[in-house]
């Protein structure tokens, strides 16, 4: 577990910021996941099935600002190769985003993945999402590998993302001093 600290925009308190694997399985979380998701996107990118199916077979990390959970990454490890893991969905609470915390999300995660043995990480975007698209790329060194034309039947491209875990941690104090900042 790891702790942070951002100060609070109307006091000096700060809050306190937990990246955290869940680890049991927890149907409680179900819905405060499922009101993440309904938040972030115009669709729903999940049911309490197939959340619940993850938690218990993917993995699923959670950032909390105190005891809220603030933030999510759906991830699952790719049938083709099982060095690779999926990072099938990230998304912050609308008013947390744009203050780095996306960024530390996604280092705790990179970080655990490495720690667990995978070698790459692989996802879709899409490409109109240029914040996402930023993150990835140039924030952590995501390397473009294709487009994914209509690859959910929604007429929208993907771009398809890729990173190899050693060339990032290779690279992660510069990344760190240059693009997470504090
Ligand atoms: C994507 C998401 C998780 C990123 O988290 P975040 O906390 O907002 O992102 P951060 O603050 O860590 O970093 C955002 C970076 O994108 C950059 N950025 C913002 N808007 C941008 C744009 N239009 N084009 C390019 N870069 C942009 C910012 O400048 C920032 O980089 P910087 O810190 O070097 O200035 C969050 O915005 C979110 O939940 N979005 C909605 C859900 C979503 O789109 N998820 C991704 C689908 S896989």
């Amino acid at each position: 577990m790891e702790r942070y600290h951002l100060t609070r925009s109307h006091n000096s308190e700060g809050y306190e910021l937990t990246i955290a694997e869940v680890v049991e399985h927890d149907p409680a979380l179900l819905p405060v996941l499922t009101e993440l998701d309904l938040l972030s996107y115009a669709e729903p990118t999940f049911s309490r099935y197939t959340l619940g199916g993850l938690m218990r077979f993917g993995r699923i990390y959670v950032i909390r600002a105190d005891e809220l959970i603030i933030g999510v990454c759906h991830t699952f490890r790719s049938f083709s190769d099982p060095d690779e893991m999926v990072i099938f969905n990230m998304a912050l609470r609308p008013g947390w985003r744009g203050h780095g915390l996306g960024s530390r999300l996604l280092a705790g995660v990179l970080e655990r993945m490495k720690e667990g043995g995978a070698k790459r990480v692989v996802l879709a975007v899409a490409s109109n999402n240029h914040r996402a698209i930023g993150v990835y790329r140039a924030k952590f060194g995501f390397r473009h590998e294709d487009i994914l034309d209509n690859e959910f039947n929604n007429g929208q491209s993907y771009h398809l993302l890729r990173l190899d875990l050693a060339e990032w941690a290779a690279s992660l104090p510069e990344r760190i001093t240059d693009s997470i900042g504090d």
